[in-house]
């Protein structure tokens, strides 16, 4: 993925060091010689990797005569799954109760998807599932699968190019801080899907359920009328 110098990237960078700040202060967990990114790109990875090992402790437990069939650790749960996941099919171990949230951003890295209230409140969260838009802090990845899950990280083009409605954003001065512009940009993106055309009025309607704490309201609605005059 090659978020090069695309909003999301921008946005991706400061929440992450606004949280990686709050993480490190208050469980003073990141030597002092790394890097913000260097440090959440670690966690990201280790979280990879502790999952990976939980899979093959499981594995090593299985008393079959072939000896490589790994064992899921919650009985015949099936743990490693597909997802289609910005038109690529990824294979990713799950835990029965894990949510599309945590596994998008944690263990498959697109943190592109933000984490708010990581309890269906705030929209920050909001990806496509067959264009239409979801919460992924409270969907659960496993009733994902077998559909077209898209995320703010599937709009851009074959070179990085921003999408129209990412352009729109920008033009209109959409983001303040940007915490929640990917969910507002991919609730944007499912209307314009089934209604290119909106008036203001159902523009607000279908991004009532992504709150911005800046309270660039009028600015996202601008932006999505820019959108939907050039998709
Ligand atoms: S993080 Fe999902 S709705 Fe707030
Ligand atoms: S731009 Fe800051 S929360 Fe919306």
């Amino acid at each position: 993925m090659n978020e090069g110098n695309s909003m999301t990237d921008l946005t991706t960078m400061m929440v992450s060091e606004a949280m990686v700040s709050k993480q490190t202060s208050v469980c003073g967990l990141a030597p002092p010689n790394m890097s913000r990114r260097e440090f959440i790109k670690g966690v990201i990875a280790s979280g990879a990797v502790a999952s990976a090992g939980v899979f093959m402790l499981a594995g090593c437990s299985d008393n079959s005569s072939s000896g490589n069939v790994a064992v899921p650790a919650t009985g015949n749960f099936e743990r490693m799954i597909t997802l289609n996941i910005n038109g690529r099919d990824r294979v990713v171990d799950v835990l029965p109760n894990e949510t599309l949230a945590m596994t998008l951003r944690y263990k498959l890295g697109l943190t592109g998807t933000k984490l708010g209230c990581d309890r269906g409140e705030c929209g920050a969260c909001t990806i496509n599932i067959n264009d239409v838009q979801q919460y992924s802090c409270s969907t659960l990845t496993h009733t994902a699968r077998g559909r077209a899950i898209t995320t703010v990280e599937g709009l851009q083009g074959v070179n990085g190019e921003l999408h129209t409605i990412q352009q729109a954003f920008i033009d209109e001065l959409g983001p303040q801080c940007g915490f929640c512009t990917p969910g507002q940009i991919m609730s944007t993106v499912s209307l314009l899907k089934s209604n290119p055309d909106p008036t203001r009025e159902e523009a607000r309607m279908a991004l009532s359920g992504n709150l911005c704490r800046c309270g660039a309201y009028d600015h996202y609605l601008n932006s999505v009328m820019r959108a939907a005059g050039e998709v």
